[in-house]
């Protein structure tokens, strides 16, 4: 059921490895990105079979280079806006790599890659921590009833509750999930980020963010844009500044980098315990 949507919406989870590399000019060093579309830089496509691709236009197209890279963006994504946070270059994508024969991960690496899901999962964190990775971002499942492809499906345009419904309860879960997890990997420490209810108040108070369509895709054809998703026949908004949503699933550029700044420097409503600074300046 919801697990497919689920799956587009894994939200990112980000490692820090504090190790030998540290110094104090860089306080963090390299970041690892784990997730979905949401953080792809491009893995997907080095997949020979994918129905989660973007690699064709018209996504790329407030990219610097102006073409489709793989981001499930019309620009960048969350990935390139955190990254961008502490100064590094976006992360390679780990496929990238592969393909170079090319093994060192000093510089980060993504293994972010649309449609990754949830289910079945084994918790990459205990295999990480083992590798020195002490500083986590998590974050929690957004309003997944709200995407333009759910509000399609509802005569009135409003949002699916029942996937509303099973996003708030996964998330309930995860946040004590995560204090019990702190409490028994030492040194660990970590950001969540709610998702959820920062896009909701983003959803309610469009206007305060720069938004005047937050129910509607900009790029894609029929009802709300959401009928035929973002293929090179289909249509895009002048403006994609004013959006929320790129595509059926996907936020836009502008929607992206508002995200990841709640995630950096927002206040503790949202971003908690410590927000992405704090995280990045603790011991
Ligand atoms: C996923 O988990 C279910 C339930 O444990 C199992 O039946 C299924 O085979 C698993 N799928 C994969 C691809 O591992
Ligand atoms: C469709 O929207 C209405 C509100 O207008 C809501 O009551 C209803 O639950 C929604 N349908 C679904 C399937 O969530
Ligand atoms: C696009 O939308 C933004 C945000 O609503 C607005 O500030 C800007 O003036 C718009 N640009 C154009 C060219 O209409
Ligand atoms: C986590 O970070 C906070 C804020 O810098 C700090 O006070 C705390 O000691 C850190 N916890 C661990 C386990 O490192």
């Amino acid at each position: 059921m919801a697990n497919h949507l689920l799956s587009f919406f894994l939200w990112f989870f980000l490692f820090f490895f504090s190790g030998s590399s540290f110094s104090e000019a860089q306080s963090v060093p390299a970041i690892f990105f784990i997730g979905d579309s949401l953080l792809d830089v491009g893995n997907n496509n080095y997949l020979p079979v994918s129905y989660a691709k973007a690699n064709f236009p018209r996504n790329g197209i407030d990219f610097p280079t102006k073409e489709a890279t793989g981001r499930f963006s019309n620009g960048k994504n969350a990935a390139d806006f955190a990254s961008e946070k502490f100064g590094l270059p976006t992360s390679p994508p780990f496929l990238a790599l592969v393909e170079k024969n090319d093994a060192s991960f000093d510089a980060g690496v993504s293994f972010a890659s649309g449609g990754a899901g949830i289910l079945n999962s084994t918790d990459p964190t205990f295999r990480l921590h083992m590798y020195g990775a002490r500083k986590f971002l998590f974050t929690g499942v957004p309003v997944i009833g709200c995407v333009p492809e759910e509000r399609v499906k509802n005569e009135t345009g409003d949002c699916n509750q029942e996937k509303n419904f099973w996003a708030t309860k996964y998330n309930e879960g995860l946040v004590p999930m995560l204090r019990g997890l702190k409490s028994e990997l030492q040194g660990m420490n970590y950001t969540y980020f709610d998702t959820y209810s920062f896009m909701q108040k983003i959803i309610e108070n469009p206007s305060t963010y720069g938004f005047s369509e937050i129910k509607s895709a900009c790029c894609g054809l029929g009802t709300l844009k959401a009928v035929v998703p973002c293929l090179p026949v289909a249509d895009y908004c002048p403006n994609r500044t004013d959006h929320l949503f790129w595509d059926l699933y996907h936020p836009t550029e502008t929607a992206y980098r508002i995200l990841a700044d709640a995630v950096y420097d927002g206040s503790s409503e949202y971003t908690f315990p410590i927000n992405l600074r704090q995280l990045a300046s603790a011991p």
